[in-house]
C-alpha cells in the first residue's frame, strides 16, 4: 500500500488566484490567497453562491484561473454532494474495483477493499447492492472509492446535505477519525453550510465576497 506519493505531504497554495465563468462580468473568485499545507480536517463555509464548489472545481484543476497560480502537489478526489450522481456500479465490490487505478494482484486487490471498506465503517459490505445502502452509507462507499484510488487530499462538497442526522455524524466521523489517524492522517476539503458541522474542524474559513478569509480553530469562528 505504500508508494512514492504517500511519503510526500500533499499540499494546496492559491496564489492570488482570479476566477470568473464565461460572459460574466464580476470576479467570483478574487485575488485569493491560502494554503493548506498539513493533513487534518479543514472547513469552508460560505453562503449560497459564493462560489465554493467553483474553488473546489479550482482546487482540482477542472477550471483554470483567469490570474494568478494554483500550486498542489496532492493526488487528489473529489466526494459530491449527491453519491448517486457519483455510484456508477450496482455493488460495492465493483465501484470500489472501478477506482483501483493500479495493476495490482487478486491477492491486494481483495486486502485493499478489506482495508478501505473498515476506514469508513463498511466492514462485511463487499458484496451488498448499493441500492440497499442507506444514503450515509452511499456518501461513505465514495469516501472509501477516493482512499482506494491511493488519494491523500479529499475534496468533499456539502457530502451531508443531504443526509439524515445519524448518517450526517456517521460520516463526519468518518472524516474526523482518517485526518486524525495517528500514522498516516488524511488531509480533507469540506465543505458545508451546516455551522454545527464546524466544530469536527481542526480549521475553518469563510468564502465571502471573492476571498476565502484566514483559517481559524473552529472555537474563534465567528459568523458574520
Ligand atoms: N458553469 C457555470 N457557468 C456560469 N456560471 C456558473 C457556473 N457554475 C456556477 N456558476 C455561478 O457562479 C456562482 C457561484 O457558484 P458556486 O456553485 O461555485 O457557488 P456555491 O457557493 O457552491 O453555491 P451553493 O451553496 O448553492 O452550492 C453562482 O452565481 C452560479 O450561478
Ligand atoms: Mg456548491
Amino acid at each position: 500500500m505504500r508508494d512514492s506519493l504517500e511519503k510526500e505531504i500533499p499540499y494546496i497554495h492559491f496564489k492570488d488566484v482570479t476566477f470568473s465563468y464565461p460572459g460574466k462580468k464580476e470576479k467570483l473568485i478574487s485575488k485569493c490567497n491560502f494554503s493548506i499545507k498539513k493533513p487534518g480536517f479543514w472547513m469552508v463555509v460560505g453562503k449560497n453562491g459564493s462560489g465554493k464548489s467553483t474553488l473546489l472545481k479550482l482546487i482540482n484543476g477542472i477550471i483554470k484561473p483567469k490570474n494568478g497560480v494554483v500550486y498542489s502537489n496532492a493526488n487528489i478526489g473529489m466526494v459530491f454532494q449527491n453519491p448517486d450522481h457519483q455510484i456508477l456500479m450496482p455493488n460495492c465490490r465493483s465501484e470500489l474495483l472501478i477506482n483501483i487505478n493500479q495493476n495490482i494482484s487478486d491477492y491486494k486487490v481483495a486486502q485493499r477493499i478489506e482495508y478501505v471498506l473498515d476506514q469508513v465503517g463498511l466492514t462485511g459490505f463487499e458484496k451488498k447492492p448499493v441500492h440497499t445502502l442507506s444514503g450515509g452509507q452511499k456518501q461513505r462507499l465514495t469516501i472509501a472509492c477516493a482512499l482506494i484510488s491511493n488519494r491523500n487530499f479529499i475534496l468533499l462538497d456539502e457530502p451531508t446535505a443531504l443526509l439524515d442526522k445519524t448518517s450526517q455524524l456517521k460520516v463526519l466521523k468518518t472524516i474526523k477519525d482518517l485526518t486524525s489517524d495517528h500514522i498516516k492522517p488524511l488531509s480533507a476539503l469540506w465543505i458545508t453550510h451546516r455551522y454545527e458541522e464546524l466544530i469536527y474542524a481542526d480549521a475553518v474559513a469563510e468564502l465571502k465576497n471573492g476571498f476565502l478569509s484566514s483559517w481559524n480553530e473552529p472555537s474563534k469562528f465567528q459568523y458574520n
